[in-house]
């Protein structure tokens, strides 16, 4: 029987003196938050990405470039950078060397060696307006969400497309005040399992319940339940936000 899934964090990065271990671990997730504004006003949208940008590929830079508004260029190539300093930390590798290929629905993934080598080291990426999740384990499929709370107007509208029949009943039968919280933490679980199964919004379907969550969140991941053979985690990585973490065939 396998050994049960250790979930870490949310840990801020960089602050490599709470590392419980930087190099990935079989059946520990280390999830990791970013600031993508650190050290800058969230409202300022003149500042442009910094030294950020030199351990991008071409590719990243030109993506970067991209984005209408600087506040957007800026926070995309501080998730990228981050995303490649944590991975470049875990393997022992430069940030900037490494290369990303993308599965059939577009999850990154770490490019093979040159020798053909497939890499054990899973990891997933979501940002939020100004904070982002960096999901790092090993063997184990892994995808994670992040959402800011905040009103949407078709909520009932998209429960009753993705979500299943029951599941639809039970969101009509909340109160309104409980309604924004719901249905981020019933889409953020979603979604985690989608990106897990690398599939994306093309993924989404009515077919298989996959909760709402139960009871308060906490500040660190928790485990909250087995779905369609993802172990699925919560918490309220900051004031305001709510995030979940699937993992593949993973006992709790
Ligand atoms: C992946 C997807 C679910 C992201 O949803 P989101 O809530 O908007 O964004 P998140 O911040 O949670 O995740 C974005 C990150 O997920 C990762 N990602 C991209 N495609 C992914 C996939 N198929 N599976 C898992 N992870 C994926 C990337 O790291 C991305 O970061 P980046 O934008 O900096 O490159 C969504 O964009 C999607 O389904 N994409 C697939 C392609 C597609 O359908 N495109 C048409 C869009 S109209």
């Amino acid at each position: 029987m396998s050994k049960p899934i250790e979930i870490a964090g949310p840990i801020d990065w960089p602050d490599p003196g709470q590392i419980p271990a930087i190099q990935p671990v079989h059946d520990l997730v280390v999830v990791w938050r970013i600031d993508l504004d650190h050290g800058i006003d969230p409202a300022d949208d003149t500042t442009e990405p910094g030294d950020d940008l030199t351990v991008l590929s071409a590719d990243e830079r030109t993506r970067a470039a991209r984005f209408v508004r600087a506040r957007d260029r800026r926070r995309f190539a501080r998730c990228r950078a981050s995303l490649r300093q944590i991975l470049g930390e875990c393997l022992g590798r430069d940030p900037a060397s490494l290369a990303f290929a993308a599965g059939g629905h577009g999850k990154p993934l770490l490019a093979p060696e040159p020798g053909g080598t497939t890499h054990a080291t899973r990891f997933n990426v979501s940002h939020s307006a100004g904070l982002a999740l960096i999901a790092v384990g090993q063997d184990h499929e892994l995808g994670v969400d992040l959402e800011r709370i905040r009103p949407i107007t078709e909520m009932d509208r998209i429960i009753e497309n993705y979500f299943t029949p029951d599941e639809f009943a039970s969101f009509r039968a909340l109160t309104e005040t409980q309604r924004a919280m719901t249905f981020a933490r019933g889409w953020t679980r979603k979604e985690a399992i989608m990106k897990a199964r690398g599939v994306g919004l093309a993924g989404l379907s009515s077919g298989a319940a996959t909760g709402f969550g139960e009871g308060s969140l906490m500040p660190r991941f928790t485990p909250s339940g087995m779905v369609v053979g993802f172990a699925i985690w919560e918490a309220a990585v900051a004031p305001g936000f709510v995030a979940a973490l699937a993992v593949e065939a993973a006992t709790m």
